[in-house]
């Protein structure tokens, strides 16, 4: 039986290249997932465009047009309702998001970070990562709650730091992890293949 592909949004901010990834494994087929639509907070987001350029649909949602943070993401949780999306998918989302928010997709909000979590949560998480002088960094996709990069972990992937290695270049290495990654948890979730107990996350290989 071919199972139904999950119906998922994309929250962006920025570049988008985490976007791209996850695009072409849905197009080539090896995510069973449908982008639903892409919603960026920033209107100049290079994100925005690339999506567009793939005929996917997008729009722009600026908080600065909402009373409140409240308001704001009310309007983004009725935009991703409306689209039909089950898997709300944070792709460089520079927003944190609130337990209203969160309420409305139980289990179903995702993010990546380029780190090893739970070290280095937050920003410039790969050059904190180069500057305190770990061997191995990475990238870690998580279901997100209401913290900062504190929610269940659902794959890490591991890349070695070189002596050579500035945090552009590192950042470079774990960015090719985070394309790998990203779109095969996405494939998992859509194949059903992960449960929790608390906050232990199994997938079923
Ligand atoms: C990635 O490094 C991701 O781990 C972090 O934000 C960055 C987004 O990059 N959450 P891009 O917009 O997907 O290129």
């Amino acid at each position: 039986m071919v199972a139904r592909p999950l119906p998922i949004g994309i929250l962006v901010s920025g570049r988008g290249s985490n976007m791209e990834a996850i695009a072409d494994a849905v197009a080539c087929g090896s995510v069973p997932a449908r982008i639903q639509v892409v919603i960026s907070d920033r209107p100049e987001a290079r994100a925005l465009e690339l999506a567009r350029r793939r005929g996917l649909k997008a729009c722009c949602l600026e908080p600065r047009d909402y009373p409140s943070r409240q308001a704001y993401d009310q309007a983004l949780a009725a935009t991703l309702k409306k689209e039909g999306v089950e898997l709300v998918v944070l792709a460089g989302f520079m927003r944190l998001l609130s337990q209203d928010f969160l309420d409305q997709f139980p289990d179903g909000v995702i993010n990546i970070h380029p780190a090893l979590l739970p070290a280095f949560p937050g920003l410039n998480a790969q050059r904190k990562a180069w500057e305190y002088g770990v061997k191995f960094s990475g990238c870690t996709v998580h279901f997100v709650d209401a913290g900062t990069d504190t929610g269940p972990i659902i794959a890490q992937a591991v890349v070695p730091v070189k002596d050579d290695d500035t945090p552009e270049t590192l950042a470079a290495r774990i960015l090719v992890e985070e394309h790998r990654l990203y779109p095969e948890v996405i494939k998992w979730l859509a194949e059903g293949r992960v449960t929790m107990q608390g906050r232990r996350v199994k997938v079923k290989i």
